[in-house]
């Protein structure tokens, strides 16, 4: 029997922020973190121990995730490309790491700097290092349907890397939908392949809105059994290395559908609603959650 607990992993503060242009002030991250908290979910990304030059504004990690108040109930994760990045996570106390490849050669090397086979190997101290120290590695697999240098990608492609990071030993494999190109069709092919040999239990989606299929993208997945969705609060965010991609799916968005139709989040979408609201209203612009719009004014 499938579950009825939907995990959401709220990646605003890292995703969501990584392609922001004006810098958001370290006290700014941490309260919106500190908020995320309050709303109740099992897992936030807080930031990502990437270089500095490729991403300016995530190099305060260590500061952010040093000033956060933690909640027993709450793991907080980063992104680390490698062994230098897993270190400085290690030190600023991350419950969880994330290595992130992608299914793509042009974007691997555009993102990340080298080929797929070239992370895989990185990775690999990366996962080795998090399982001495005992900490939980999550796989990150970008344009899983569409690569905004190549097209298509084959669901083929999606599955030899995912199968390669669950083999090394990620514990869960989020699939990113990077530039939003996915539909429910898509995204149906592609489940059908990986489910074949992987237990729903091991994948996770991740959709970006560009083209506004997310939302009916994720139900794809729900109804494929997929059990844990990554978005972000007010649908901030995009990646510095795919132009064009718009923000993640909007947490509030994600939450409303599912409680809608009877699945349990845990999360307090009424304050959820406020958070990011109020983080757009800092930001200068209105939320990307049609949720969080509707709800503004009641
Ligand atoms: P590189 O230049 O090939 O690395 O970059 P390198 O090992 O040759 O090192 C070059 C310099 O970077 C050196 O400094 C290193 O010390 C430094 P220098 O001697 O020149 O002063 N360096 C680092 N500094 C801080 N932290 C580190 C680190 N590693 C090396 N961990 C690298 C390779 C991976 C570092 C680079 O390409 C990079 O930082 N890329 C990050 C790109 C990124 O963050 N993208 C966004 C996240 S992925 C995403 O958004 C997709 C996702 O959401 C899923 C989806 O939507 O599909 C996850
Ligand atoms: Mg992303």
């Amino acid at each position: 029997l499938l579950s009825d607990f939907v995990k959401i992993v709220e990646v605003g503060p890292r995703d969501g922020l990584q392609n922001e242009k004006q810098v958001v002030p370290t006290s700014t991250k941490i309260d919106l973190v500190n908020n995320l908290t309050n709303c109740g979910f099992q897992t936030i990304e807080v930031t990502s121990f990437v270089s500095p030059k490729w991403v300016p504004q995530m190099k305060d990690h260590t500061e952010v995730l040093q000033g956060i108040s933690r909640a027993a109930s709450t793991k907080y994760a980063a992104l680390t490309p490698n062994l230098k990045g897993f270190k400085g996570a290690q030190k600023a106390n991350a419950d969880e790491v994330a290595i992130f490849g992608a299914a793509s050669e042009s974007f691997s090397k555009k993102n990340i700097n080298c080929s797929i086979q070239e992370s895989l190997e990185r990775f690999l101290p990366v996962v080795e290092a998090a399982k001495e120290h005992q900490i939980p590695v999550r796989g990150y697999v970008s344009c899983v349907v569409g690569c905004p240098y190549e097209g298509i990608v084959s669901p083929q492609a999606v599955l030899e890397v995912t199968e390669k990071m669950l083999d090394m030993g990620c514990y869960e494999v989020s699939l990113g939908d990077t530039i939003g190109v996915g539909t429910p069709g898509s995204i149906r092919n592609l489940l059908d392949v990986l489910l074949k040999s992987n237990e729903s239990s091991k994948l996770a989606l991740h959709c970006h809105d560009t083209y506004g299929q997310a939302l009916a993208n994720i139900l794809m997945g729900i109804t494929q059994g997929i059990r844990t969705i990554d978005s972000s609060v007010a649908g901030l965010g995009g990646c510095p290395y795919a132009a064009g991609a718009s923000g993640n799916v909007a947490s509030e968005d994600v939450v409303y559908m599912l409680h809608g139709m009877g699945l349990k989040t845990g999360i307090d979408l009424d304050q959820l609603v406020s958070v990011g609201n109020n983080i757009s209203t800092f930001l200068g612009r209105k939320s990307e959650s049609k949720v969080g719009r509707a709800l503004q004014n009641k």
